[in-house]
């Protein structure tokens, strides 16, 4: 026997993407069913980054999920790029007018979470064999099993938001599906420490000996990285070792401020720039990871995110209140032109911040150049700051 089920968008996904997409359209009325392959303690459980810009405030806000980010969040107007020991900082508010919010997407994810459950929508989780199905028609549907029972939804549209190992990108033919992608020779290791950030602020640094990243997560949590290589295990890196390293990067000024402690969370993550085109296939519509994956150097993967859902819901919204699939026919079009922007900044920010091992003495030194030209040159200070508040939906 298989369950059938109707609704008018089925997302798959059950991250950032599918529920900020799924509450937006719960806000114009839109009936929605969101597929998950983990559950919401697992989905939950993942660390990522946590520097929202305003224009994802924004969305958080329209979808009523903004209280707690306004009364927890840590609102930066600056941040400090550091090179051997020398700090410059990025003053974000003074170049553009504008902050970033500091708040985890760890809690993005919980208060989208609250906000889905409050209204007793309909999630389906540890689902399997997730197929997208007859895409190109006006009548697509989702096959899925759980817990050993098949379920068909028929839709009117369908939201790939299953990150970048789902199942969407997957359903674009071969011959219609063009990726781009940059893997990075190294990987980064974070850590989650009970303890007060080294500064108000974040400090990137760039170190002979790698890269160093301090951030935060409250006035009292604290979340580091250091570049590590790729076939680096978690084991390999003790608290002393990794507290040892991360105090030589920072540069002995710096360092003065760290307060050290045991790590209750560790992970190692690798780095790569990666695009899908199109971002649309017959009424399958890409958002997020499942679409685009950034170096987290410059803090845009929930921020890019978020931006694609911004679009995505703008367009469907449209398409159901008002019978214009303007902003349908041109989602991936416009979308993809600013992806390709944010991608470079976070390739940009990238290579100036870290150590490559192929890197030759002439390009080491041209790391540097760029690093002492940003310093001199208001210019060059405000295309750093204008992108990292992030750029304009289109
Ligand atoms: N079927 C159902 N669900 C799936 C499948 C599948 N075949 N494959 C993946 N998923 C689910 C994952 O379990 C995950 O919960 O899709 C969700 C994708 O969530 P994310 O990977 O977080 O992607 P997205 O929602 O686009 O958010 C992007 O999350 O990973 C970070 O750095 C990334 O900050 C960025 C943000
Ligand atoms: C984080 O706090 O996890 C973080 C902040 C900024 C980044 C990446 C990660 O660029």
């Amino acid at each position: 026997m298989t369950h059938t089920h109707k609704t008018q968008v089925c997302i798959i996904g059950s991250g950032p993407s599918g529920l900020l997409l799924a509450q937006l359209l719960a806000q114009a009325r839109i009936d929605t069913i969101i597929l998950d392959r983990r559950d919401r303690v697992y989905i939950e459980g993942r660390i990522r980054a946590g520097v929202l810009e305003q224009g994802s405030v924004k969305a958080l806000e329209e979808a009523g999920v903004a209280d707690r980010l306004h009364a927890e969040g840590l609102v930066h107007d600056g941040f400090d790029l550091a090179f051997d020991g020398n700090r410059h900082r990025i003053d974000l508010s003074g170049l553009t007018g504008t902050s970033v919010i500091v708040y985890g997407q760890t809690e993005v994810t919980k208060d989208l979470f609250d906000a889905r459950v409050a209204q007793e929508q309909v999630f389906f989780f540890n689902v399997e064999d997730v197929v997208p199905t007859d895409l190109k028609s006006d009548t697509p549907s989702v096959r899925f099993r759980q817990n050993g029972e098949e379920h068909v939804i028929s839709c009117d549209y369908v939201a790939g938001c299953d990150g970048f190992r789902g199942v969407s990108r997957a359903a674009i033919p071969s011959d219609v599906l063009k990726t781009f992608e940059r893997v990075y020779p190294f990987g980064w290791l974070g850590v989650l420490v009970e303890k007060p950030p080294v500064a108000d602020e974040l400090i990137y640094a760039n170190n002979s000996r790698g890269f160093a990243l301090a951030s935060m997560r409250s006035e009292t949590r604290s979340r580091h990285y250091i570049q590590c290589d790729l076939d680096d295990d978690v084991s390999d890196w003790p608290d002393d070792r990794f507290w040892e390293e991360f105090a030589t990067r920072l540069g002995p000024d710096t360092a003065a401020h760290l307060q050290t402690g045991p790590s209750f969370e560790k992970s190692i993550a690798p780095l790569r720039s990666f695009v899908a085109e199109p971002m649309r296939y017959g009424n399958l519509f890409l958002a997020g990871d499942a679409a685009h994956i950034v170096p987290p150097t410059g803090a845009k993967g929930l921020n890019l995110a978020v931006a694609d859902i911004r679009m995505l819901s703008r367009a469907l919204i449209a398409h159901y209140t008002s019978g214009n699939d303007d902003y349908l026919d041109t989602y991936s079009e416009t979308v993809l032109k600013r992806v390709w922007k944010v991608e470079r900044f976070s390739w940009q920010l990238s290579t100036l911040m870290h150590q490559f091992p192929e890197n030759s003495p002439f390009e080491k030194r041209m790391q540097r150049a760029e690093f002492d030209y940003i310093a001199s040159s208001e210019a060059a200070s405000k295309a750093i700051a204008e992108n990292y508040v992030g750029l304009p939906l289109e």
